[in-house]
């Protein structure tokens, strides 16, 4: 069984992939949304939140752990590793070095929580993979608190975002990486405002590939999906058609549970 989880709805954008690469394997998705956001956390309350997530899905037989957030990705990834060693592990982080290689402007912008925005992993990441390309770093803050309130397309919100990323689009951004797994819900918004200027780039393709390469027998189960969340399961359940992933509800093992993780 593989566990997905994220504070709330932005990894279902990662577990949608997963899914539909490993149609056979049994998932758990776990929606912390006691404690979301986590992109206006410290560090040491998103460390304490996933390492207690990460034993409890191992606990619940997950043999392989998807942290869907880049959030929790840059601020506790190692100490998860280090506390499960022998669970494979897979984190979200920006795709710095993709947009790196595809940009011809040289100038590429990663859109990103305010406690990534601060995070050493990020600074590292882009060291490593963007060394010859320009990179700015713009927190979104409120940004995935509007995908859990499903206020996708609010034409105020709309408006926000095409201010928020013009001076981005102005000084010629062409790469524009999603590095928050929300933020995949807002294409439909972002897509219009960078045509013609800029490429989205998102990382769920590469994530669902490694879960591929590290899945072992995990692959072969009967293709069900769980879902757990720490506050308002039904809302998670509800929110999937909203999000366009009919498709998994077809997966649902039952409805979704209460976790006290
Ligand atoms: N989805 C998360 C990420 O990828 C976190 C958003 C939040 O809870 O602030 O960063």
């Amino acid at each position: 069984m593989i566990g997905i989880f994220d504070s709330g709805l932005g990894g279902l954008s990662v577990l949608a992939t997963v899914a539909s690469v490993l149609p056979h394997a049994d998932l758990v998705y776990l929606a912390d949304t006691a404690h979301v956001p986590y992109g206006d956390k410290d560090d040491a309350f998103i460390r304490s939140r996933v390492l207690r997530i990460g034993r409890h899905l191992v606990d619940q037989g997950c043999t392989v752990i998807v942290v869907a957030c880049n959030t929790a990705t840059a601020a506790a990834v190692d100490a998860l590793r280090e506390a499960l060693p022998d669970i494979p592990v897979v984190g979200v982080e920006p795709g710095i070095k993709p947009a790196a290689i595809a940009s011809k402007s040289g100038r590429i912008t990663v859109l990103t929580t305010t406690a990534t925005a601060r995070s050493e992993r990020l600074f590292r990441l882009i060291r490593l993979h963007a060394a010859t390309v320009q990179v700015e770093i713009l927190p979104c803050p409120g940004w995935a608190t509007r995908v859990e309130t499903l206020q996708l397309d609010d034409p105020g919100f709309v408006e926000s975002v095409r201010s928020h990323l013009a001076p981005a689009l102005h000084t010629g951004a062409d790469q524009i990486v999603l590095g928050c797994t929300h933020f995949a819900f807002l294409t439909s918004a972002l897509e219009p405002i960078v045509a013609g200027h800029a490429k989205l780039v998102d990382v769920a393709d590469a994530v669902a590939r490694q879960c591929v390469r590290l899945a072992g027998a995990s692959a072969l189960g009967h293709g069900r999906l769980t879902l757990l969340a720490t506050a308002h399961p039904e809302r998670l359940q509800a929110a999937l058609p909203t999000l366009g992933l009919h498709g998994l509800t077809g997966k649902l093992a039952g409805p979704a549970r209460l976790s006290h993780a």
